[in-house]
């Protein structure tokens, strides 16, 4: 049944298709709204604003439902791995028993950098930002693969490569970043060794000796790379389609969505949390002085980890973290101040008219950190860990571009509000 919207503006009325997705959402299309009618519309932050067609991921953010091609989070996050959910969300259906093994085998064959590479870090400060790093680096890797270099977007089998060497390399950068700023010797990945704990032994393993992960920490970090998989249109996301729209390369594109998830609103946010629990826990405040700051506007302050443009309910993701950094601690027999600070904030935000009323919930950054601190993860490689996880969403949304025949280069409009005509006055005459 073909459902249209009415426009009327000054007397004038146009007709707008509109449509409705798998899941009720609906939509205007205004594909061609300035054509037909002469305006644009305007919607700063895209909070209304569908760019895309998607069939990836679905979040109903009233209700709190996250799902990767249709499978419910809670389902992956007891069920699944991180390789797995990530062939689930580029190829869009789980792997066969066979199809897992070869994604696998090309996670393991493309897991070591160029030797090359390693000049490159040689010029990074040790303080540098390892965001900063991780955005460089893969570009810089892509220099040494021709094929990614020069993409012309044609054949599966290069696609599956590319993909699978970012997933993997994404890793090894992020671990040689690490090492560079303790002014570590980089450990190489071992071929033996899965997804998840290869990036433990390659971040703290010892050149003669390789670092004892025991699988609950190994399992904790898989359920973090699996939860940030993909989460829709979000920034980083957005800015990875915005660059691949041009046709610009797999690497290229997701490096820009690295530069994008950076931003303490977005995958800083779990490095900010950190910084927040331990701001409070130094001053000996309980909680509510912070509190009352954030609730004040002319304080400059966030409860970061908290609030989301599109959950106005419960991060799903944020329930399994909290639980999750129960059972870790736990089992490493930690007990931390931060963790016990984090559910007062909690506790007491989840009362507080002001929260309540703005529908302000703990999201996926809220709780993510304490595990990361546990085990043993600096602050500053938070966001790293969020892009690694975040790598397959990207992945899969440059993929959908690509294979799109209609796609074309985005290309948003505005309202100009600047000066109108007026002309150039020499040097002189501006006295
Ligand atoms: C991620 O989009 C995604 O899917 C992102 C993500 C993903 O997986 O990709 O889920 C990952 O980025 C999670 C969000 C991480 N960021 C933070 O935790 C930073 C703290 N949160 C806020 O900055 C904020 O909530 C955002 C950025 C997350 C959402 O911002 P919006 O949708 O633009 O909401 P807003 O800033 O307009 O806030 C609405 C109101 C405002 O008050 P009023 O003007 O109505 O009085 O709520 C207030 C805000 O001041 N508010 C907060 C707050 N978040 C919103 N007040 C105090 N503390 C907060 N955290």
């Amino acid at each position: 049944m073909s459902v249209e919207a009415k426009l009327e503006v000054n007397g004038q009325t146009w007709t707008l298709p509109a449509l409705e997705g798998s899941e009720g959402e609906k939509a205007v299309n205004i594909s061609d709204l300035r054509l037909s009618t002469g305006y644009i519309t305007l919607d700063e932050g895209y909070g209304n604003t569908g760019s895309c067609i998607s069939k990836i991921t679905f979040i109903d953010g009233e209700k709190g439902i996250l799902r990767y091609r249709g499978i419910p989070i809670e389902e992956l996050a007891e069920k699944s791995t991180f390789v797995e959910t990530a062939y689930l969300i580029i190829y869009g259906s789980l792997p066969t028993d066979s199809q897992l093994a070869a994604f696998s085998d090309l996670l393991t064959q493309y897991s070591m950098l160029h030797e090359d590479m390693k000049f490159h870090f040689e010029g990074f400060p040790a303080s540098a930002h390892p965001m900063a790093i991780l955005s460089a680096m893969i570009n810089a890797a892509s220099c040494f693969d021709d094929k990614i270099m020069h993409w012309q977007w044609k054949n599966l089998k290069d696609f599956e490569a590319a993909a699978a060497k970012l997933i993997s390399q994404v890793r090894t950068i992020a671990a040689y970043a690490y090492r560079k700023s303790r002014g570590l010797p980089f450990i190489y990945p071992k071929r033996t060794y899965k997804y998840t704990r290869n990036f433990l032994h390659m971040m703290f393993s010892a050149p003669d000796e390789d670092f004892e992960v025991k699988p609950e920490v190994a399992k904790a970090l898989d359920l973090i790379f699996l939860l940030h998989a993909d989460h829709e249109q979000n920034c980083s996301t957005s800015t990875v389609r915005m660059v691949a729209s041009s046709q610009a390369n797999l690497f290229a594109s997701c490096s820009a969505g690295v530069c994008a998830l950076w931003g303490p609103l977005h995958g800083g946010a779990n490095q900010a949390v950190l910084e927040m629990l331990e701001q409070i826990h130094q001053t000996g405040d309980d909680g509510s002085r912070f509190i009352a700051a954030a609730k004040d506007k002319n304080s400059g302050k966030k409860l970061m980890g908290f609030g989301h443009r599109v959950y106005k309910n419960y991060d799903p993701r944020a329930k399994i973290i909290k639980k999750a950094c129960d059972e870790v601690l736990a089992h490493l027999n930690i007990s931390d101040p931060l963790l016990d600070i984090a559910k007062h904030l909690e506790a007491a935000a989840l009362k507080d008219p002001y929260f309540v009323e703005r529908k302000l919930y703990p999201n996926v950054d809220f709780y993510s950190g304490i595990i990361m601190r546990a085990i043993g993860i600096p602050v500053e490689m938070f966001p790293v860990i969020f892009a690694i996880g975040r790598m397959p969403g990207w992945i899969a949304n440059y993929k959908e571009i690509m294979e799109d025949p209609k796609s074309r280069i985005s290309r948003p409009r505005q309202v100009y509000i600047g000066k109108t005509l007026n002309h150039y006055v020499s040097l002189e005459q501006r006295q």
